[in-house]
């Protein structure tokens, strides 16, 4: 079968792939450092899909209806030969958008080497342009400057529109927010403001300090007047603005406040080739081991599909009317699926 829906009607059309499991931050909303210190155990080499691997997953994905991938991790780019993975997928015929989401760490000496094997776009996470803000919330481990080469980089590389996504978490960046869009105004880059959110069970998340994207909206529309734009594809996650006085494009990310399962049409595969259905869920499907035990690509395909057309998940609009203890307690983490 092509082109399966899921229970509630959706179609797959998105496929993120996380390359690995570490990372060089440790963003506390994340990957809190006291959590994952120096003796956690990473996933091993063997443990990880290949890339041979991932590359036949994401053709037998694109031959059921993906047309869009996105390499995320944890920090894909640790991946010393992500170049190479990334211009085999670039070859994947069907596949109409290609983007990567990094912390920009090791990107400036990548960038070009990224575009010219055939990745389009690039997404980098970036919370605040106040250096100890910033550093804070990479768990002490990132450089400010070094970040903002590595987007002045992928710019060069012509890896745009360039998204930069900034979690807000009230007490911690909120009150760097318009300095950092200032920043950006005007330069092309589309800044995304994400609610925090309850994703993993390690980041002690709490509803106090998520911030509603429409108190946000408010206090950037006083200082630089705004008007909604139409999405530009459908099911996109982020709400989109533009400033009035023509210096660019804002996005708003609402899972919590607003959520936006009805059009999810996004699968996430692990570094260890499980298929989750959705960010919150608990349990995956694992692919690697029928692939490591002989399955050909059909039978790679049907599993694929029963698992698409099994799906019926719609965490983010569940919560809102979930008592604490109805909640999923067991969720994957999200450096495990990538963003
Ligand atoms: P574009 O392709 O550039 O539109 O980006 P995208 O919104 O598909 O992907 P991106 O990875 O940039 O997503 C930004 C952030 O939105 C992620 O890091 C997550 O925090 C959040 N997000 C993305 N997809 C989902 C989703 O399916 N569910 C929820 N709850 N949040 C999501
Ligand atoms: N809430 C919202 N966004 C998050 N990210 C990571 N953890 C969370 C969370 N708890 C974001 C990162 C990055 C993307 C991959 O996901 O900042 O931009
Ligand atoms: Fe790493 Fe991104 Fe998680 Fe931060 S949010 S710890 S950069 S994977
Ligand atoms: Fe999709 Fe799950 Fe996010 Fe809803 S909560 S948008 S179903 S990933």
């Amino acid at each position: 079968m092509t082109d399966p829906r899921d229970r509630l009607g959706r179609p797959i059309r998105d496929l993120r792939i996380s390359l690995l499991d570490q990372c060089n931050f440790r963003c506390p909303y994340c990957m809190p450092a006291t959590e994952y210190h120096a003796d956690y155990q990473f996933l091993s080499r063997r443990e990880r899909l290949t890339h041979d691997e991932i590359l036949r997953l994401a053709r037998i994905a694109v031959g059921l209806g993906v047309t869009k991938l996105r390499l995320t991790g944890g920090e894909p780019l640790l991946d010393k030969k992500v170049v190479g993975l990334v211009s085999r997928l670039a070859a994947i015929e069907g596949v109409d958008d290609f983007a990567l989401t990094t912390n920009g760490m090791l990107l400036a000496p990548l960038a070009q080497d990224l575009a010219a094997a055939g990745l389009r776009r690039i997404t980098v996470s970036l919370d605040s342009m106040d250096e100890d803000v910033f550093r804070a919330m990479s768990g002490s481990r990132g450089e400010l400057g070094q970040v903002l080469e590595g987007i002045a980089a992928a710019e060069r590389a012509g890896l745009r529109p360039i998204k930069i996504n900034t979690v807000v978490q009230r007490g911690v960046n909120d009150h760097t927010l318009l300095d950092l869009l200032d920043h950006f105004r005007g330069s092309g880059h589309i800044v995304r403001l994400i609610e925090y959110m309850d994703v993993g069970n390690r980041n002690n998340w709490r509803y106090e300090q998520v911030i509603p994207s429409r108190e946000i909206l408010k206090l950037i529309h006083e200082r630089w007047p705004l008007r909604p734009v139409d999405p530009r594809y459908q099911g996109e996650v982020a709400r989109r603005y533009k400033y009035l006085d023509g210096q660019g494009e804002i996005g708003f990310i609402t899972s919590v406040t607003e959520p936006f399962c009805g059009s999810c049409s996004r699968a996430r595969l692990s570094a260890d080739g499980v298929l989750y259905t959705c960010l919150f869920a608990a349990t995956g499907t694992s692919l690697r081991e029928p692939l490591r035990s002989g399955a050909s690509d059909e039978d790679l395909a049907d599993l694929l599909t029963r698992v698409w057309l099994a799906r019926s998940d719609r965490y983010s609009e569940e919560r809102r009317v979930q008592r604490p203890s109805e909640q999923v307690i067991n969720k994957v983490e999200m450096y495990r699926v990538g963003g």
